[in-house]
Protein backbone atom coordinates (compact mmCIF):
# COMPACT_ATOMS: atom_id res chain seq x y z
CA UNK A 1 0.00 0.00 0.00
CA UNK A 2 1.22 3.58 -0.64
CA UNK A 3 0.64 6.53 1.50
CA UNK A 4 0.19 10.34 1.12
CA UNK A 5 -0.47 11.71 4.25
CA UNK A 6 -2.22 15.02 3.84
CA UNK A 7 -1.03 18.49 5.29
CA UNK A 8 -4.54 19.54 5.71
CA UNK A 9 -4.36 18.44 9.30
CA UNK A 10 -0.55 19.35 9.79
CA UNK A 11 0.27 22.32 12.44
CA UNK A 12 1.26 24.50 9.86
CA UNK A 13 3.10 26.74 12.43
CA UNK A 14 5.46 24.27 12.28
CA UNK A 15 5.17 23.19 8.61
CA UNK A 16 8.92 23.18 7.80
CA UNK A 17 9.32 20.60 10.51
CA UNK A 18 6.38 18.40 9.56
CA UNK A 19 7.34 18.04 6.07
CA UNK A 20 10.56 16.82 7.28
CA UNK A 21 9.10 14.43 9.34
CA UNK A 22 7.48 13.19 6.52
CA UNK A 23 10.60 13.41 4.44
CA UNK A 24 12.18 11.04 6.81
CA UNK A 25 9.35 9.10 6.94
CA UNK A 26 8.15 5.96 4.63
CA UNK A 27 5.31 8.09 3.36
CA UNK A 28 5.37 7.88 -0.64
CA UNK A 29 3.91 11.31 -1.92
CA UNK A 30 2.25 14.47 0.03
CA UNK A 31 -1.08 15.19 -0.42
CA UNK A 32 -1.82 19.11 -0.53
CA UNK A 33 -5.62 20.34 -0.44
CA UNK A 34 -6.02 23.07 -2.79
CA UNK A 35 -9.65 24.54 -1.40
CA UNK A 36 -11.74 27.88 -3.08
CA UNK A 37 -14.71 28.57 -0.43
CA UNK A 38 -16.94 27.93 -3.50
CA UNK A 39 -16.48 24.23 -4.92
CA UNK A 40 -15.89 23.03 -1.43
CA UNK A 41 -17.73 25.15 1.59
CA UNK A 42 -14.26 26.01 3.33
CA UNK A 43 -10.87 27.64 2.40
CA UNK A 44 -7.58 26.41 2.83
CA UNK A 45 -4.09 27.36 1.16
CA UNK A 46 -2.72 27.87 -2.44
CA UNK A 47 0.36 28.02 -4.53
CA UNK A 48 2.37 30.10 -2.06
CA UNK A 49 2.34 27.47 0.66
CA UNK A 50 2.23 24.62 -2.11
CA UNK A 51 5.77 26.94 -3.36
CA UNK A 52 7.44 26.26 0.38
CA UNK A 53 6.52 22.57 1.04
CA UNK A 54 8.22 22.08 -2.81
CA UNK A 55 11.34 23.12 -1.38
CA UNK A 56 11.99 21.07 1.41
CA UNK A 57 10.36 18.18 0.51
CA UNK A 58 11.69 15.27 -1.19
CA UNK A 59 8.95 13.25 -1.73
CA UNK A 60 6.54 13.66 -5.04
CA UNK A 61 3.54 15.86 -4.12
CA UNK A 62 0.15 14.69 -4.79
CA UNK A 63 -2.20 17.94 -5.50
CA UNK A 64 -5.77 17.91 -4.78
CA UNK A 65 -8.09 20.67 -6.24
CA UNK A 66 -10.78 21.59 -4.68
CA UNK A 67 -12.00 24.34 -6.80
CA UNK A 68 -13.90 25.29 -9.63
CA UNK A 69 -11.96 25.74 -13.12
CA UNK A 70 -8.89 23.43 -12.41
CA UNK A 71 -8.14 23.70 -15.86
CA UNK A 72 -7.09 27.44 -14.81
CA UNK A 73 -4.27 26.61 -12.94
CA UNK A 74 -2.62 23.57 -14.69
CA UNK A 75 0.67 25.65 -15.68
CA UNK A 76 0.86 26.87 -12.16
CA UNK A 77 0.34 23.54 -10.55
CA UNK A 78 3.07 22.40 -12.80
CA UNK A 79 5.70 25.34 -12.09
CA UNK A 80 5.58 24.29 -8.19
CA UNK A 81 6.97 20.77 -8.97
CA UNK A 82 4.13 18.76 -8.17
CA UNK A 83 3.89 15.08 -9.77
CA UNK A 84 0.05 14.52 -9.62
CA UNK A 85 -2.61 16.95 -10.63
CA UNK A 86 -6.25 16.06 -8.96
CA UNK A 87 -9.02 17.81 -10.49
CA UNK A 88 -12.47 17.02 -9.54
CA UNK A 89 -15.03 15.43 -12.12
CA UNK A 90 -17.86 17.78 -10.89
CA UNK A 91 -15.69 20.87 -11.64
CA UNK A 92 -14.22 19.95 -15.39
CA UNK A 93 -17.03 20.35 -17.73
CA UNK A 94 -14.40 19.63 -20.56
CA UNK A 95 -13.21 16.65 -18.68
CA UNK A 96 -11.56 15.09 -21.33
CA UNK A 97 -9.85 18.47 -22.24
CA UNK A 98 -8.33 18.89 -18.93
CA UNK A 99 -6.95 15.68 -18.62
CA UNK A 100 -4.43 16.28 -21.49
CA UNK A 101 -3.93 19.71 -20.79
CA UNK A 102 -2.23 17.94 -17.55
CA UNK A 103 -0.29 15.11 -19.45
CA UNK A 104 0.57 17.53 -21.75
CA UNK A 105 2.30 20.09 -18.64
CA UNK A 106 4.22 16.73 -17.66
CA UNK A 107 2.49 15.97 -15.07
CA UNK A 108 0.21 12.68 -13.90
CA UNK A 109 -3.12 13.24 -14.58
CA UNK A 110 -5.85 12.33 -11.92
CA UNK A 111 -9.93 12.66 -11.51
CA UNK A 112 -11.82 12.82 -8.22
CA UNK A 113 -15.11 11.80 -7.50
CA UNK A 114 -17.24 13.31 -4.76
CA UNK A 115 -19.09 10.77 -2.40
CA UNK A 116 -22.16 11.23 -4.93
CA UNK A 117 -20.35 10.53 -8.10
CA UNK A 118 -20.73 6.79 -9.63
CA UNK A 119 -17.95 5.58 -11.16
CA UNK A 120 -19.26 5.16 -14.31
CA UNK A 121 -18.64 8.48 -14.98
CA UNK A 122 -15.38 8.05 -15.75
CA UNK A 123 -15.77 4.82 -17.98
CA UNK A 124 -14.87 7.09 -21.15
CA UNK A 125 -12.04 8.46 -19.94
CA UNK A 126 -10.54 5.75 -17.57
CA UNK A 127 -8.01 5.00 -20.25
CA UNK A 128 -6.38 7.95 -20.00
CA UNK A 129 -5.51 8.45 -16.35
CA UNK A 130 -2.82 7.76 -14.10
CA UNK A 131 -5.25 7.89 -11.05
CA UNK A 132 -8.05 8.10 -9.82
CA UNK A 133 -9.20 9.66 -6.60
CA UNK A 134 -12.41 8.43 -4.43
CA UNK A 135 -13.26 10.75 -2.02
CA UNK A 136 -14.68 8.57 0.98
CA UNK A 137 -15.89 11.71 2.81
CA UNK A 138 -17.52 15.21 1.43
CA UNK A 139 -14.54 17.19 0.73
CA UNK A 140 -13.83 20.02 2.86
CA UNK A 141 -12.58 19.33 6.03
CA UNK A 142 -10.54 16.91 7.72
CA UNK A 143 -11.48 14.47 10.66
CA UNK A 144 -14.87 13.96 8.90
CA UNK A 145 -16.40 9.90 9.20
CA UNK A 146 -15.87 7.54 6.44
CA UNK A 147 -18.35 6.87 4.23
CA UNK A 148 -19.05 3.15 3.79
CA UNK A 149 -19.82 3.19 0.35
CA UNK A 150 -16.95 3.94 -1.02
CA UNK A 151 -15.90 0.00 -0.08
CA UNK A 152 -18.20 -0.97 -2.66
CA UNK A 153 -17.06 2.24 -5.14
CA UNK A 154 -13.54 0.89 -4.83
CA UNK A 155 -14.80 -2.45 -6.19
CA UNK A 156 -16.54 -0.88 -8.98
CA UNK A 157 -13.35 0.82 -9.80
CA UNK A 158 -10.62 -1.49 -9.49
CA UNK A 159 -13.41 -3.48 -12.68
CA UNK A 160 -13.74 -1.01 -14.54
CA UNK A 161 -9.67 -0.85 -14.57
CA UNK A 162 -9.48 -4.35 -15.73
CA UNK A 163 -11.37 -4.56 -18.46
CA UNK A 164 -10.33 -1.36 -19.37
CA UNK A 165 -6.71 -2.28 -19.45
CA UNK A 166 -6.64 1.18 -17.79
CA UNK A 167 -3.04 1.28 -15.46
CA UNK A 168 -5.09 4.18 -13.64
CA UNK A 169 -4.16 3.62 -9.53
CA UNK A 170 -6.67 3.69 -7.13
CA UNK A 171 -6.11 6.89 -4.65
CA UNK A 172 -9.02 6.95 -1.55
CA UNK A 173 -9.60 10.11 0.93
CA UNK A 174 -11.37 10.67 3.96
CA UNK A 175 -12.02 8.82 7.05
CA UNK A 176 -9.02 6.84 6.58
CA UNK A 177 -7.68 4.96 9.68
CA UNK A 178 -6.52 1.33 10.16
CA UNK A 179 -9.95 -0.44 10.12
CA UNK A 180 -11.13 1.63 6.93
CA UNK A 181 -7.66 1.42 5.54
CA UNK A 182 -7.95 -2.38 5.95
CA UNK A 183 -10.98 -2.73 4.04
CA UNK A 184 -10.11 -0.21 1.45
CA UNK A 185 -6.77 -2.92 0.67
CA UNK A 186 -9.09 -5.86 0.56
CA UNK A 187 -11.63 -3.48 -2.30
CA UNK A 188 -8.33 -2.65 -4.78
CA UNK A 189 -6.88 0.43 -3.20
CA UNK A 190 -3.75 1.20 -3.74
CA UNK A 191 -2.72 4.48 -2.45
CA UNK A 192 -4.15 5.90 0.87
CA UNK A 193 -4.43 9.10 1.74
CA UNK A 194 -4.84 10.03 5.59
CA UNK A 195 -4.65 13.46 7.43
CA UNK A 196 -5.77 13.46 10.92
CA UNK A 197 -4.92 9.66 11.59
CA UNK A 198 -1.68 10.68 11.07
CA UNK A 199 -0.90 13.96 12.13
CA UNK A 200 -2.96 13.53 15.60
CA UNK A 201 -1.49 10.30 16.43
CA UNK A 202 1.37 10.27 19.06
CA UNK A 203 3.85 9.13 16.57
CA UNK A 204 3.06 9.75 12.75
CA UNK A 205 5.63 7.87 11.38
CA UNK A 206 4.83 5.26 12.87
CA UNK A 207 1.61 5.67 11.57
CA UNK A 208 2.68 5.84 8.16
CA UNK A 209 4.30 2.65 8.73
CA UNK A 210 1.18 0.91 9.91
CA UNK A 211 -0.97 2.11 7.16
CA UNK A 212 1.22 1.42 4.41
CA UNK A 213 1.27 -2.67 6.07
CA UNK A 214 -2.29 -2.97 5.06
C1 LIG B 1 -10.87 16.54 2.62
C2 LIG B 1 -9.48 16.40 2.05
C3 LIG B 1 -8.70 15.33 2.69
C4 LIG B 1 -8.50 15.50 4.18
C5 LIG B 1 -8.58 14.12 4.75
O1 LIG B 1 -11.63 17.40 1.85
O2 LIG B 1 -9.52 16.14 0.64
O3 LIG B 1 -7.46 15.10 2.03
O4 LIG B 1 -7.28 16.09 4.54
O5 LIG B 1 -8.58 14.22 6.12
P1 LIG B 1 -8.84 12.98 7.08
O6 LIG B 1 -7.84 11.93 6.73
O7 LIG B 1 -8.67 13.57 8.43
O8 LIG B 1 -10.27 12.52 6.80
ZN1 LIG C 1 -7.59 15.50 -0.35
Amino acid sequence: MLISPSLLSADFGRLNDEVEMLNRSNADMIHLDVMDGVFVPNISFGFPVIEAVAKIASKPLDVHLMIVNPQNYISQVRDTGAAIMNVHQEACVHLDRTIQAIKSAGMKAAVTLNPSTPVMMLEDVIADLDMVLLMSVNPGFGGQKFIANSIKKAQQLRELIRKSGSKAMIEVDGGVNEETGHRLAEAGADILVAGSYIFKSNNPSHTIDLLKSL
